[in-house]
């Protein structure tokens, strides 16, 4: 196996993507390996948009938000020309392997490079949505949670302070996951999941009762997959005759500082990446297994992954 003498990396965005290009270029720059930045995803890399990375240039970036390779979204990667474009790129640049920083599509094209073009390619799972299957927490997604809950705790003292219903829609796109979580840790009466049915009726009867007997506000949780909370809103006013109002937090959050947890699976994932590509293994995902480091097929992380829903549900019912 030859020696790895030069890693290339690409990335999405998301809070915790920085601590990761700095650990991966950090871990290499432990074993001589040089690294080369791909600026602004595949875009770059078919159009070989590079840029050295040496320790100097990740100084100071750990605690902040996005990615300073800058992203964008690829859809002509989907054609094989672009994807020979790339190929051109990274052999001209001499990179001896690569890694891949995001969610799906990231991950999904990671694997076309490894599997059709025999580019050695680990994946780094980092999305806020945290639908990389196989992996218990993705780089982005506790960030994300927290600062939904900050928004959402800040929308409960206007709730209560005037008594109205709010419906606050969350990303996640076909996942709950921030959903639940944001529901379960903001107290929230009720929360709407890609992954459940709901019943309108059954809520507003709900919501109607609690009013009956001196309940003055409600905090309903949407996941963006499931449904608009400009919809659902509209439908509690007309149903419940309360006053209510939707919020759609949106991309505030992806953005921000990234939390502890977040910074400290950056740094085990990336240099764990690194690793992998130094031991000469390929088309791969990085995830934990009991808090221990490993590596699953990108193929299977990229298919749809369930999440637990059951159990996180029956308690933010229990609770409200
Ligand atoms: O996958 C991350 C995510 O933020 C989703 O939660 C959301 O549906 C989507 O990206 C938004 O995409 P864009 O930034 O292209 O509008």
């Amino acid at each position: 196996m030859a020696k790895m003498k030069c890693i290339g990396v690409l990335t999405r965005d998301c809070a915790g993507i920085n601590a990761a290009i700095r650990a991966v270029v950090r871990s290499a720059c432990a074993h001589n390996i040089e690294v080369i930045g791909i600026n602004r995803g595949y875009c770059g890399l078919i159009e070989g948009d590079v840029r050295l990375l040496d320790r100097r240039a990740v100084s100071g970036i750990i605690s902040r938000g996005g990615t300073i390779l800058k992203t964008a979204r690829a859809r002509q990667f989907r054609n094989r020309p672009a994807q020979l474009k790339a190929v051109r790129t990274i052999k001209a640049n001499n990179i001896d392997g690569l890694i891949v920083i995001g969610g799906n599509g990231s991950l999904t094209a990671a694997h076309i490079l490894a599997h059709h073009h025999k580019i050695p390619v680990i994946g780094v799972p980092a999305t806020i949505d945290n639908d990389v299957n196989g992996v218990g927490m993705s780089i982005g997604a506790d960030t994300a949670v927290n600062v939904a809950l900050d928004a959402l705790d800040k929308i409960r003292d206007t709730a209560t302070s005037l008594e109205r219903i709010f419906v606050v829609e969350v990303m996640g796109r076909d996942c709950g996951y921030i959903a639940l979580r944001v529901a379960l840790a903001g107290g929230c009466e009720e929360v709407l999941l890609p992954e459940k049915s709901f019943d309108i009726k059954r809520i507003c009867q709900e919501i109607t009762q609690g009013h009956e007997k001196g309940k003055i506000s409600w905090i309903i949780a949407v996941a963006e997959g499931k449904a608009k909370a400009a919809d659902i809103a509209k439908k509690i006013a007309k149903m419940t005759k309360l006053e209510t109002r939707e919020v759609v937090l949106g991309h505030v959050q992806r953005g921000g500082s990234p939390t502890a947890f977040d910074r400290i699976l950056a740094a085990r994932y990336a240099n764990y990446a690194v690793e992998c590509l130094r031991k000469g293994r390929s088309d791969e995902c990085v995830t934990l297994k009991n808090d221990k480091l490993a590596s699953i097929a990108l193929t299977k992380a990229i298919k749809s992954k369930d999440i637990e829903v059951k159990d996180y549900y029956r308690l933010i019912k229990l609770l409200t």
